[in-house]
């Protein structure tokens, strides 16, 4: 054999070995009598759960899931976490954004090339704005649970189960839809497995790649006013990527062909029943999805959803709302992060414009004087919603703004790196957040969100501006 063919098959064993690497690390997934730690949350209570009425067919849905494929990989986790690490020094930074609430109907070429094309544009811009490398993590392909303020909804003095996402019952409110479905929860793999499968195609003919956002040019971004800023942007863009790309990190980060999924864990049985022992390591993954995000209502340090995440070595996000307190928060570093890894956690605070400067610095200063090395994103969402005169849930597009901001100048006066992002929006033209172009009486038009109200695409690129002149302005 001539030295190239050599070569050629010396690079096929290398890939197949890496494969069979991959296929090594991961086990049949334990069954129910298995005794491992991360099974230690069946005791705790756990808020949030769906009250299935059939447990018999809940437990035959778990044991068929606990024999499907893992939708990701052990080292995939690993390598999100060594990212996260970088957002946590200040290397790198976070955009984690996607729909509030994925649905069924949702699982669409349009609607998911959409999202990883809008995500994309605003990493382009941030990667520009901050000189670093931008990890994208979707809220994607495994959002379909929800966390509710009550069990039930009652609609002309009909009381029927509230709407827990597509995981769990229907959104139209009649007894047969609203009532929890375990058979869902394999909907539920389905359409992650489709949609994480559409991602990995996209991504391999080079379409999740920010250098080829300005490629883009000639569809809706030409026609807003944001679109016109980005096309004049395009070419200093396509400059400044690669300086951005070589900064500080290892030189096998290439954010272009790279593309996490991340999702609130929240049905706990799901989770389970996708954990899987690293056969190498010994540890546990939940191959669901890279990352797992502990939402504000069940993030309590003696909860079940706690003693899930600190069981599984996927990079783990909690959410900070206002009312937390700095003992809790430092709490949740010694059960979640006791190693003081970075990467390994990051809160995602969600504060409220108005809060975020009274509340986050105390948080930064004491997490930082702990020792502990996590990446700060900042959720300006949730701590912004209001319902409109319409009776339509809604965000102003400048509160959204503003809490970026004030996220922004907390980390600069202390110091600390801010370290991202994580948003609600939609690649699609829809009229949920007010501004820039959404008045409160459009509400009505394109209102199409399964639950939080989204930034469509241009207000989402015009976020990505801002933060760009924010940026400018230090
Ligand atoms: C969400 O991210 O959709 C959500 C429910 O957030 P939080 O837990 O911060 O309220
Ligand atoms: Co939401």
């Amino acid at each position: 054999m001539g030295t190239e063919a050599l070569a050629m098959v010396a690079q096929q064993d290398l890939a197949r070995d890496g494969c069979v690497a991959q296929i090594q690390r991961l086990n049949p997934r334990m069954d129910t009598t298995t005794d491992f730690d991360v099974r230690a949350w069946r005791s705790l209570p756990a808020t949030q759960q769906p009250d299935w009425p059939d447990p018999v067919a809940l437990r035959d849905v778990l044991t068929e899931l606990r024999g499907y494929p893992p939708l990701v990989f052990p080292t995939e986790c690993d390598q999100l976490r060594a990212r996260l690490a970088a957002v946590a020094r200040g290397e790198a930074f976070l955009l984690q954004s996607g729909d509030c609430a994925e649905t069924f109907d949702a699982v669409a070429v349009d609607q998911i090339s959409n999202k990883i094309k809008i995500m994309a544009q605003m990493a382009a811009v941030l990667t520009y704005a901050t000189s670093v490398p931008v990890v994208k993590v979707g809220r994607m392909a495994g959002q379909y649970a929800k966390p509710r303020s009550s069990p039930v909804e009652t609609r002309d003095g009909t009381t029927l189960p509230v709407y827990r996402g597509d995981a769990v019952n229907g959104v139209e409110f009649t007894p047969e839809s609203r009532t929890p479905n375990p058979e869902r929860l394999k909907q539920m793999y389905r359409a992650s497995s489709m949609t994480l499968n559409l991602i990995r195609g996209l991504l391999a003919c080079g379409y999740a790649n920010p250098w080829q956002a300005h490629r883009w040019n000639r569809d809706f971004v030409a026609l807003t006013p944001a679109g016109q800023q980005y096309r004049r942007l395009a070419r200093e863009i396509d400059k400044a990527l690669p300086v951005a790309r070589g900064s500080g990190l290892d030189s096998n980060f290439a954010p272009e062909t790279e593309f996490y999924v991340s999702h609130e864990a929240l049905l706990l049985d799901y989770e389970d029943a996708m954990t899987c022992p690293d056969q190498v390591t010994g540890d546990l993954y939940d191959l669901s999805a890279h990352m797992v995000w502990i939402g504000e209502r069940t993030r309590r340090l003696d909860g079940a959803h706690v003693e899930f995440a600190s069981g599984v070595r996927n990079p783990i996000g909690v959410k900070l709302g206002p009312a937390s307190i700095p003992d809790d928060v430092l709490a949740l570093i010694d059960k979640l992060d006791p190693e003081r890894e970075p990467g390994r956690l990051t809160f995602i605070t969600r504060m409220g414009a108005r809060r975020i400067r009274d509340v986050l610095p105390t948080l930064v200063e004491k997490v930082t004087a702990a020792g502990a090395q996590v990446a700060w994103v900042c959720d300006p969402m949730h701590g912004n919603t209001f319902e409109a005169p319409s009776g339509h849930k809604t965000r102003r597009f400048e509160d959204v703004s503003d809490e970026v901001a004030g996220f922004l100048e907390v980390h600069r006066a202390l110091g600390a790196h801010p370290g991202g992002i994580h948003i609600e929006l939609t690649g699609d033209d829809v009229t949920e957040c007010i501004g820039g172009g959404t008045s409160a009486d459009d509400l009505h038009q394109r209102y199409e969100t399964a639950c939080d109200p989204r930034l469509n695409r241009s207000q989402s690129l015009e976020l990505a501006f801002r933060i760009a002149d924010l940026y400018r302005d230090k």
